[in-house]
């Protein structure tokens, strides 16, 4: 019987502490971080997601200004915000949430918002820190899913890890940082020949991929560590379901995140962690 991880208890824990730490910079600097999070358009999933954001941040007394545009914002709309926003010394963080429309240059719009108030980590900046094992903004699936495996104490280094799914906002930063942690990488992709051959030999099989139950118990060693990071609806049930078939993979894995409640509070954690870090040196640039 695998062990299930709570990234929502995790999670729980961390943002006690950060409230007790928000309260007391608050005193100390006159005012509270202040995280702005923009959504163009109405896309339902995106727009629970920035609920969840907005909630999170209240709670630990983050001030969280959401603002939501019209799907037909223009790029120039949308980079005009952005300028007033970096320029806005009362602001510590900008996220805005992808995907964004199709007639919106997502690079663009990343790449303009200052490196210093990326709370995702997604500027090239902090991209290029990342990849060179400089300090910078670690994106907050990535960073999540690290705290998860600390928080059990389970060992990295010398382990066979395997990371299913190659996106720029997962696979390859958590890839990066679990390589950095002195893990044997593999990462697997849609095109992957004998998927279940190369994840069956993982000691950590981090799941990615965005395909609902992908993960087959036979396609997993006993005693594996699974982390699954998949948002999913079960075509069969309508739930919410992760990448990986919890209910047959957990009886053989060590440990399991389980979808909802795992990894996906933990992003949301890491979000304002990486708030607080930007508003704290922030507060330093100006001392
Ligand atoms: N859409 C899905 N995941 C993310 C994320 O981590 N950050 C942003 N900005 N948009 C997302």
């Amino acid at each position: 019987m695998g062990e299930i991880i709570s990234g929502k208890l995790l999670a729980k824990k961390i943002k006690e502490e950060m409230k007790l730490d928000i309260e007391k910079y608050n005193k100390l600097y006159g005012r509270a971080p202040h995280l702005v999070v923009i959504l163009v358009g109405d896309d339902e999933a995106s727009k629970s997601y920035v609920k969840g954001k907005e909630k999170a941040s209240l709670e630990i007394g983050v001030t969280n200004t959401t603002i939501i545009m019209d799907s037909n914002t223009t790029e120039e709309e949308l980079l005009k915000l952005i300028d007033e926003l970096n320029d806005d010394d009362l602001v510590d963080g900008i996220l805005v949430q992808l995907p964004l429309p199709k007639h919106i240059d997502q690079t663009k719009v990343i790449t303009r918002i200052s490196y210093e108030k990326d709370v995702d980590g997604f500027h090239p900046l902090n991209v290029s820190a990342l990849y060179e094992r400089r300090f910078g903004v670690i994106p907050c699936t990535p960073r999540g899913i690290m705290e998860i495996l600390e928080s059990k104490k389970i060992e990295i280094s010398g382990k066979r890890v395997c990371v299913v799914g190659r996106s720029s906002i997962v696979g390859m930063p958590v890839a990066k940082l679990l390589l950095d942690a002195n893990a044997t990488v593999t990462i697997c992709h849609s095109k992957t020949k004998n998927l279940g051959e190369i994840t069956k030999e993982a000691d950590i099989l981090v799941v990615a991929i965005g395909k609902p139950k992908y993960i087959k118990a036979d396609m997993v060693k006993a005693g594996a560590v699974v982390i699954d990071v998949g948002v999913n609806k079960d075509p069969l049930t309508g739930k919410l379901c992760g990448d990986v078939d919890f209910e047959n993979v957990e009886p053989k894995a060590s440990f399991i995140t389980k979808v909802p409640g795992g990894v996906g509070p933990m992003t949301i954690c890491c979000l304002l962690e990486n708030t607080l870090n930007l508003y704290l040196k922030h507060m330093e640039r100006k001392d």
